[in-house]
């Protein structure tokens, strides 16, 4: 029984339009989708100005996005979006108990082309005058052997110090800030960067005018995108957080998590970085497909 004033049968009539040939997961997710969208919009008597505004708010996300901006996710993640479907999938895993590094979303400025540099390099191609310079390194291991694991790619990405990645600055290099290492024989990884800085999510599009209109801020704290991949392994994507910095408790994107949480402590000795960050990652085996 409906408990609403309109078409009783209309969310039901759309539903089962879908016709038999559809994917079991597909019926699943579009029947769901339907349903919170109609109950969504009969319980705030959504107008049509209402609705075209957020029409035009989609459009204006796909106007603007390409293979350098993602401005449809940033709008997932202003919205908490991104960060939901990662807790749950790391719930999942972690019930099956083989969540043993904590993940968070990858964001709208990973970059698949980012070039492999040797470990010791440094991701710094242009040092801002306000940077601090830190060395970071850590191990990978395999979770339940707890062995180290040669040869896994590590890819890291942070913004400089004006808040800006790469390609939203022409002033920074081409992949400054950014690359990808490979574990030595015992697993290790190491090179130069920034201490991490916090930033604003851009604000030039939807996402900035949906955090305006919520009256929200766009800052997300100090950070450091990691992403771990490895034969045989499942892929790890994280950001891990400078416990010294701002926004911790009020991220925009809702992505912080207590254990990825870090501290960058003194490093003495190293003419070419004051700090030092180790951070080890444990990687669980994939037993349902050998691709990376
Ligand atoms: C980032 O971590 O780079 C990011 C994540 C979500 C929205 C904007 C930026
Ligand atoms: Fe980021």
């Amino acid at each position: 029984m409906a408990t609403h004033r309109f078409d009783p049968d209309f969310t039901d009539n759309v539903i089962n339009s879908m016709g038999s040939k559809t994917s079991p997961r597909m019926r699943q997710l579009m029947t769901g989708l339907i349903r919170h969208v109609h109950d969504f919009a009969r319980e705030n008597e959504l107008t049509v100005d209402e609705w075209m505004a957020g029409v035009e708010m989609l459009n204006w996300a796909g106007q603007m996005s390409d293979d350098k901006r993602n401005e449809g996710q940033l709008v997932c993640d202003v919205i908490g979006l991104e960060s939901l479907v990662d807790e749950i999938t790391f719930t999942l895993a972690e019930e099956a108990k083989d969540a043993p590094t904590a993940t968070a979303i990858l964001g709208p400025f990973f970059r698949a082309d980012t070039p492999y540099r040797s470990n010791g390099d440094d991701i710094v191609i242009n040092k801002p005058k306000d940077g601090q310079m830190a060395f970071m390194h850590g191990q990978i291991m395999d979770f339940a052997t707890q062995r180290p694991l040669v040869g896994v790619t590590v890819e890291v990405w942070e913004a400089s110090t004006n808040g800006l990645y790469e390609q939203q600055d022409p002033d920074q290099d081409e992949y400054n800030l950014r690359g990808k290492f490979q574990t030595d024989a015992d697993g290790r990884y190491y090179f130069y960067c920034l201490r991490p800085t916090p930033y604003p999510v851009p604000g030039d599009g939807p996402a900035g005018k949906l955090l305006a209109l919520m009256d929200r801020h766009p800052f997300r704290p100090a950070h450091i995108h990691i992403m771990a991949t490895h034969k045989g392994y499942r892929p790890l994507v994280t950001q891990i957080f400078d416990r010294k910095g701002k926004y911790l408790e009020n991220d925009s994107v809702f992505a912080v998590k207590d254990s990825l949480v870090v501290d960058f402590i003194p490093r003495d000795g190293d003419p070419h970085a004051a700090l030092e960050l180790k951070y080890d990652v444990k990687l669980v085996a994939d037993t349902q497909s050998d691709s990376v």
